[in-house]
């Protein structure tokens, strides 16, 4: 893996998944091979939206790697509020650290902040745009669960405003995967994803369809995502769909036995707490696996050891 900052899964190869998802993995079985590996070094948060998992896990990991975080807090206690742009933010905080995560509400506020910085920069979500580092523990938990190759996922909420789902789908069109995106027609993924989709995937190919009745019981993994409320422009629209696309008991009754569901959370109430105790979830798994995969990808970053 060469790059400098990590903006969109878009930019990774198939290798380099694999060398982040090995690594994660070698430090899942045993975290001392990085311990103290990054004492004295920072990691600056940026979150300009709300966060649980993100920044605890980045913050966790970190920790973990023997270094520590500096953390501008929230938008309303810092100079953001004094009219900042966030080019001068980015540029003072690169001083103070030796790493920057980034959550923004604008799409392509990532790339923007990563051309004024030197120090490597994490896009942990930029508005409906992308976050590859969500997609890492997404990989990470589908390959322990199913295997990357000869898959069969059903996507399914919000593909629309949802940046979990436009970097996972970009990231698993490198492997042999069968991609069925299930969704209102008003939240479809956006026809330039549909199109650079087509594009990028030699192996199985993308499907659309409203509803998961038809392709549930093909299924190897199927993920659900919340409808993003805070990204439409318009209260009604949210409206016609809320509740729409709910798994529960009863849905999962044609699934195969060995089906996974996954989830990035929060959920509201798309997967009924029902769900939790059965052998099918894996969303609290998979955001467990949010502190081994930041390590692994922070190692990498830091040291510079990004080359295949
Ligand atoms: C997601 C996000 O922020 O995009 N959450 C996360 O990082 N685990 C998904 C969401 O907010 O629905």
């Amino acid at each position: 893996m060469r790059h400098d900052h990590l903006i969109t899964s878009k930019q990774l190869s198939r290798a380099d998944i694999e060398t982040v998802l090995d690594h994660a993995a070698a430090i899942d079985a045993d975290p001392s091979i990085v311990a103290g590996r990054h004492a004295d070094e920072l990691l600056g948060l940026l979150f300009f939206e709300p966060s649980t998992r993100t920044k605890m896990s980045f913050e966790a990991a970190m920790k973990r790697l023997g270094g520590d975080v500096v953390d501008m807090g929230s938008v309303e206690s810092s100079s953001v509020k004094k009219g900042e742009s966030l080019a001068d933010t980015v540029r003072v905080i690169e001083g103070y650290a030796d790493a920057l995560v980034l959550r923004h509400p604008k799409q392509g506020a990532a790339a923007m902040a990563s051309e004024y910085v030197d120090v490597p920069l994490l896009n942990a979500g930029d508005g409906a745009g992308h976050h590859p580092t969500q997609t890492m523990l997404d990989l990470y938990t589908i390959r322990e669960n199913a295997g990357l190759d000869d898959l069969t996922i059903g996507i399914m909420g919000d593909l629309k405003y949802g940046r979990t789902v436009h970097s996972l789908a970009y990231a698993l069109s490198n492997f042999d995967v069968r991609q069925h995106f299930i969704s209102p027609e008003s939240l479809q993924l956006p026809r330039e994803v549909v199109y650079d989709l087509h594009q990028r995937q030699d192996h199985a190919g993308i499907r659309e369809h409203e509803s998961v009745d038809a392709v549930l019981s093909s299924l190897d993994v199927l993920y659900v995502t919340r409808i993003q409320r805070e990204r439409f422009p318009d209260e009604n629209e949210y409206q016609q769909v809320a509740g729409e696309y709910q798994i529960d008991l009863e849905t999962l009754d044609t699934a195969r036995d060995d089906l996974t569901v996954m989830h990035p959370l929060p959920r509201v109430d798309e997967i009924a707490p029902e769900v939790d105790d059965t052998e099918y979830a894996a969303y609290f798994e998979q955001a467990h696996n949010g502190v081994p995969v930041r390590m692994a990808l922070l190692d990498l970053l830091l040291t510079g050891e990004t080359d295949e």
